[in-house]
């Protein structure tokens, strides 16, 4: 496996990682074409060969990140992809500085939480009916 920053001409394959996983965020093709050419966004992919078999997406400025989007194939889950595209993204942000690292995940994802304690991450806070009605998100954060 090897770990490489996404293309604008990913966009497509990243949708087809991402639609196989509902917790994930959803943005698409679009979306993902959207994202990969900001100045301040970073999407690492996961690959094995020449699939994209995991992808991690961040936004991160002045100091500051948030992890926006995060999925692993389910063909490849509980591998260690998860982990070594986390690793990779904050180990790369800290070669830039000091980052406070933050994002939200659902109460109920209990495997996504797993990942982001077992790299470092602490409980900040709930945001009550962030995903919807009952349905709170956990604020995760590290600083690096
Ligand atoms: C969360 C996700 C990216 C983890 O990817 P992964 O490659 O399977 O994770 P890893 O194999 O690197 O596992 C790292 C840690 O995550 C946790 N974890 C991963 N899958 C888990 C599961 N099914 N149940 C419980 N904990 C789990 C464990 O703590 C694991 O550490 P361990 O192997 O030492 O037990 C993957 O489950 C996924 O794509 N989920 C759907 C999308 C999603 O939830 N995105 C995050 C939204 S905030």
């Amino acid at each position: 496996m090897n770990i490489r920053r996404a293309l604008p001409l990913d966009a497509e394959e990243l949708a087809r990682v991402e639609s196989t996983r509902p917790q994930a965020a959803g943005w698409g093709g679009k979306g993902f074409a959207g994202e990969i050419p900001q100045a301040c966004s970073c999407v690492w992919c996961a690959c094995e060969e020449k699939e994209i078999i995991g992808f991690l997406a961040l936004r991160a400025a002045a100091g500051f990140a948030e992890i926006l989007n995060v999925a692993v194939l389910p063909a490849w889950a509980k591998k260690g992809v998860g982990f070594a595209l986390l690793s990779h993204t904050l180990k790369d942000l800290k070669k830039q500085g000091p980052y406070k690292v933050s994002l939200e995940v659902a109460q109920d994802n209990l495997p996504a939480q797993g990942l982001y304690t077992k790299a470092g991450f602490a409980k900040l806070g709930v945001r009550k009916d962030f995903y919807g009605p009952g349905k709170d998100a956990l604020i995760m954060g590290i600083n690096i």
